[in-house]
């Protein structure tokens, strides 16, 4: 393991600036927004407005574990269930399979570039299990509560390690993450699973409150990849400025290791590749 591998292993993150081109987020976003515009809001209003809100919502969820999948913004609706933007401006993320459906995310995230740099972070037996994009709009982008992201890719022993692409400059003034050096350095408290009768729920491992005393904000440029240990916690604030924070990031899991069946992200139709495998 060379010198950024040891870093990752004592900060838990990893902050790589130009790491890919401006041109290639422009190209990412672009694409993001051309999906946006694409969704047909009308055949799916009934998942977000009927009264089986959460029960097929749960289902819209499950199932986008191998799909792209659109989910709104929390406050994006009004009381009587109206949006209060455009569609495409009322979207928090696109999952969670972009990085093997949609051919401009394939390529962006099987660049060599991204395997060489797993590679040097010890990561040769990585798969990426999930894709999101990121709108964090401007004004209504949400909150992203404290979490560690093996909370949601789960592994036997943990090792989802996350690659957080800014698309544009992230400030603290538009909601970028923030994290403490070494605070990968614990337990995991949380795991959430499937409900064998349907929906998904969060199970205690550790009850011990995650803490975010000392935590900084990591301001970057855009081009820059942070690099997050699964077991590092984190959190973003609301999006309050004039200024969306777009981003990109991939999800990846030892292939090594046990991967529950009640996970709630399942893959059956599509298989599992890792940073260098070609597109079957
Ligand atoms: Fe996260």
């Amino acid at each position: 393991m060379g010198a950024l591998g040891r870093q990752f292993q004592q900060d838990g993150f990893l902050v790589l600036p130009g790491f890919c081109t401006p041109a290639d987020c422009d190209q990412l976003m672009q694409r993001a927004a051309g999906l946006s515009a694409s969704f047909d809001y009308s055949g799916q209003a009934s998942i977000f407005q009927t009264n089986e809100q959460s029960r097929t919502s749960d289902d819209y969820f499950l199932a986008s574990g191998e799909n792209i999948s659109f989910f709104f913004e929390k406050d994006a609706f009004d009381q009587q269930g109206q949006l209060l933007q455009p569609v495409e401006k009322s979207f928090n993320k696109i999952g969670h399979a972009l990085h093997d459906l949609d051919p401009v995310f394939n390529d962006f995230s099987h660049q060599p570039q991204l395997g060489a740099l797993a590679a040097e972070l010890g990561l040769m037996h990585h798969v990426i299990i999930q894709s999101m994009f990121i709108f964090k709009h401007a004004r209504i982008g949400g909150i992203v509560d404290l979490h560690q992201d093996a909370s949601f890719l789960y592994t036997e022993p943990a090792s989802c390690t996350g690659f957080w692409f800014a698309l544009e400059d992230a400030h603290a003034s538009n909601g970028c993450l923030w994290a403490r050096p070494g605070g990968h350095l614990t337990s995991l408290r949380q795991r959430f699973y499937r409900l064998p009768g349907g929906g998904t729920a969060m199970e205690t491992l550790d009850p011990t409150p995650l803490s975010d005393k000392g935590m900084i904000p990591l301001e970057v440029e855009k081009g820059t990849c942070i690099v997050l240990h699964g077991l590092l916690p984190h959190y973003s604030l609301p999006n309050i400025s004039g200024k969306s924070r777009q981003a990109y990031t991939l999800h990846t899991i030892d292939s090594r290791y046990h991967y529950p069946a009640d996970n709630w992200l399942q893959r059956t139709s599509l298989p599992v590749r890792g940073f260098g495998a070609a597109l079957v």
